[in-house]
C-alpha cells in the first residue's frame, strides 16, 4: 500500500462532516463489551487477554494457518458502523442508536461515493485505543483499495503493517529471515489515505498480508474498486494531481509521498 498524505479539499470537506458526526457519538464510552453499552463490542479476543498488539506482530502473522485462511481478519477490535443495519435487522442494537449511523454512513456513501465515481463501500470502522484488525489478506475480494484513516492530531498515532509480496512463491507471508518483508507504515494526524491492489490467493506476488493498531481513537474508511483505471483515476481525484503509475512503494525514508 502506498500512502497519500495530502487529500484534496473537496474530499476532507466529506471526511471531516463524517469523522465529526462519529466523534459525536461519543464511542470512547458507549461502545464496549459490556451489554448496557448501546454499541456492544464484538470479538477482540486479543484485547480480552490483554495483549491487544499482539494482533500486529510478526510473531502472530507467522503463527496463522496460512493456506486455511479465508481473507477475513480472524480477529479485530473496534466498531464497524456499516454493520448497524445488519445488527439492526438482527435485534442486535436499538433503533435509535442505529438509525443515524445508517443514515450518515448512507450520506457519506452518496455524498464521497459519487464525488469519486466508486459506491462500493467495504469498511467504516472506529477503533477505540488498543483497537485493531488482525493479519488478514482480504483475498476473498481480490481488487483495488482506498483506506482513508483518521487519528487525532495532538493524540497518540496508530499504524498499518503490511507484508511486500515481491518474490512470493506462495500464500505464506513473505517475512523473510530478518523481517526485511515487513513494512510498517506510521499514522499522521488528521485524514492520510492509502492506496493499493489486493490479490488472490493465485497471485502470490500480489497478496498483502496486512494488519492495523491503533494507539488513540481512530478510524478507517475502506472503499474497493475493481477496476484498475477507474482506481487510478480516483487516486488522482484524491491526491489532486496527476501520479506516476505504478505508485512507488512506500519508502521509510522518504518524506516525500503524493502530495507533500
Ligand atoms: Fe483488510
Amino acid at each position: 500500500m502506498t500512502p497519500i498524505y495530502q487529500i484534496q479539499s473537496e474530499i476532507l470537506k466529506y471526511l471531516d462532516e463524517w469523522k465529526d458526526f462519529v466523534w459525536d457519538l461519543d464511542l470512547e464510552n458507549t461502545f464496549g463489551p459490556e451489554p448496557d453499552k448501546p454499541y456492544r463490542a464484538r470479538g477482540g479476543k486479543f484485547f480480552k487477554e490483554n495483549r491487544a498488539e499482539y494482533a500486529c506482530s510478526t510473531e502472530c502473522l507467522m503463527s496463522l494457518k496460512h493456506m486455511e485462511q479465508d481473507g477475513y481478519p480472524p480477529d479485530s477490535y473496534g466498531l464497524d458502523l456499516n454493520q448497524c443495519s445488519r445488527w439492526l435487522k438482527e435485534g442486535d442494537i436499538e433503533e435509535r442508536y442505529a438509525r443515524p449511523i445508517i443514515d450518515k454512513s448512507n450520506w457519506l456513501d452518496e455524498h464521497l461515493g459519487n464525488y469519486l465515481g466508486y459506491r462500493f463501500c467495504a469498511l467504516k470502522i472506529w477503533y477505540p485505543k488498543d483497537g485493531y484488525i488482525s493479519w488478514h489478506t482480504n483475498w476473498n475480494v481480490p481488487s483495488f483499495n482506498i483506506l482513508f484513516t483518521y487519528n487525532e492530531p495532538g493524540k497518540d498515532l496508530g499504524y498499518w503493517r503490511h507484508i511486500n509480496p515481491q518474490g512470493s512463491t506462495s500464500p505464506v507471508p513473505n517475512l523473510g529471515e530478518n523481517e526485511e518483508g515487513l513494512v510498517h507504515i506510521p499514522d499522521r494526524p488528521g485524514w492520510t489515505c492509502k492506496v493499493g491492489y489486493y490479490g488472490r490467493k493465485s497471485e502470490h506476488e500480489k497478496i498483502v498480508w496486512h494488519s492495523a493498531f491503533s494507539n488513540s481513537p481512530r478510524m478507517t474508511l475502506g472503499y474497493v474498486i475493481f477496476e484498475e483505471k477507474l482506481w487510478q483515476n480516483t487516486c488522482e481525484e484524491i491526491a489532486g494531481e496527476q501520479l506516476v503509475w505504478p505508485l512507488a512503494p512506500y519508502d521509510p525514508n522518504s518524506d516525500d509521498y503524493y502530495s507533500r
